[in-house]
């Protein structure tokens, strides 16, 4: 029989009373809730004393790459090509991942992204990409590797269940006992995974507002901070850009709807929003692959990334040209009045789109991909009585009152138009 060397309720108290975790003691712990020695109810009374207290950079370094180590680390080395990811904390109509890998990989850059589904109120890029006919997911590490090296160089699918397994059940875990805002767990569980990738370089998307997990500006760039110094630490070349989240981003809030805004932006148009955005962190990747002056404009405007998405698409099995679901049913919501629309919080409109189908509630619900919400104003937009503010989509209409009901209150007419800002307001750097 083997002998453990610590005891997890030694641990729990010494993060309980403020002290810092040795590395043996922390590296131990997570490897022994993985092995399931230390129970759930333990792990959970330590993620909650981390909430309480915190920890030291040292700390979160040791937990991120005890993390790390419970599961298998790929190496794109030999590819013959700089690396470069992006990983947005969530937000809602967040689709840029769509456009931008494509729009990177016109540099001669590999783009491994690797993404996940949706839970609760913000979407996931899997789901949004499963709504183009024939597009598959799931890909094997040697279909992902061809898939960068070769003239795609693009690839966006699912994570594999080997990477940072610790991860997996710390995560569900914070997610049942109130312990997913601590920043040392939400920034090692991001950052163990994007560093057992094996990127050269990372941009983080850092979002605060009402429709992200941190609402205000200056948790974010804690959060951003920490997972900076922790890829830095870590050899990967890390940037994050501190975004805003407050209103939705883009006009379309679902699967469909969003692919659709996605090939707008691909080909030159779109939501100013979005365009910015998806332009703001395509050179951030291209500064970290070694190309700070690359014209990313100009492949948006050119059909450049538009070659480079179809590829994309097509080297996973979908048809970029084929036609997207539409919903059977609709309800527009139009303005009461004259005015000027003066607010649209994320958060309700991520929460209703959630409720008309296009998120789910458990992990193993199918998400439907044409329901959600397409935008006709944005705050700041002036509008006349009677005009379509949004339209509401389901496969149901027997879904339109309770995604109403979360709807109240979310928006406001108003005289003046409100302060807004750019949407990128800060980067971090190491
Ligand atoms: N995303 C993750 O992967 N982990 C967190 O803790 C929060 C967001």
């Amino acid at each position: 029989m083997t002998v453990e060397p610590f005891d997890a309720v030694d641990v729990i108290r010494a993060k309980r009373d403020g002290g810092a975790v040795s590395e043996p003691a922390l590296r131990w712990m997570v490897d022994a809730y993985t092995r399931g020695y230390v129970s759930d109810a333990q792990m959970a009374s330590f993620a909650m004393a981390v909430f309480q207290r915190g920890m030291e950079r040292d700390e979160i370094r040791v937990l991120t790459d005890a993390m790390i180590s419970t599961g298998e680390r790929m190496s794109f080395a030999s590819l013959g090509k700089k690396t470069v990811d992006k990983h947005s904390t969530g937000g809602v109509g967040d689709k840029i991942t769509l456009p931008l890998a494509p729009l990177v990989a016109v540099f001669g850059v590999a783009v491994p992204q690797l993404s996940g589904r949706g839970l609760g109120h913000t979407g996931g890029t899997l789901d949004k990409l499963e709504s183009i006919p024939g597009w598959r997911a799931a890909l094997s590490n040697e279909e992902m590797f061809a898939q960068m090296q070769g003239d795609v160089g693009a690839v966006i699918c699912a994570a594999g269940s080997g990477l940072a397994p610790a991860d997996k059940k710390l995560y569900a875990l914070r997610d049942v006992t109130g312990t997913v805002e601590a920043i040392p767990l939400i920034a090692s569980s991001i950052m163990s995974k994007k560093i057992a990738e094996g990127t050269d370089a990372l941009v983080l998307d850092v979002k605060f507002g009402s429709g992200a997990f941190m609402q205000d500006i200056e948790r974010a760039r804690e959060l951003a901070r920490t997972m900076v110094a922790l890829g830095t630490d870590s050899g990967v070349a890390t940037t994050a850009l501190l975004t805003d989240m407050n209103v939705p981003l883009g006009l379309a809030i679902g699967n469909a709807n969003e692919v659709r805004e996605s090939v707008e932006v691909l080909a030159g148009g779109g939501p100013a929003d979005v365009r910015e955005l998806t332009l703001a962190l395509a050179r951030e990747m291209l500064a970290l692959a070694g190309q700070p002056d690359a014209d990313v404009e100009k492949a948006l405007d050119d059909g450049r990334a538009m070659d480079s998405w179809k590829a994309m698409i097509r080297a996973q099995d979908g048809d970029p040209d084929a036609a997207l679901p539409t919903a059977r049913e609709t309800h527009v919501v139009t303005a009461p009045a004259d005015g000027v629309v003066t607010r649209m919080d994320a958060l309700p409109f991520g929460v209703a789109a959630w409720r008309l189908g296009a998120g789910r509630a458990r992990a193993e619900d199918p998400v439907v991909f044409e329901a959600g919400i397409d935008l006709h104003a944005k705050p700041g937009d002036r509008v006349t009585a009677g005009q379509p503010l949004f339209t509401l989509s389901a496969a149901d209409e027997a879904r339109f009152p309770r995604a109403l009901e979360a709807l109240e209150g979310s928006w406001e007419l108003g005289d003046q138009a409100p302060e807004t800002g750019p949407i990128v307001r800060e980067r971090i750097t190491a």
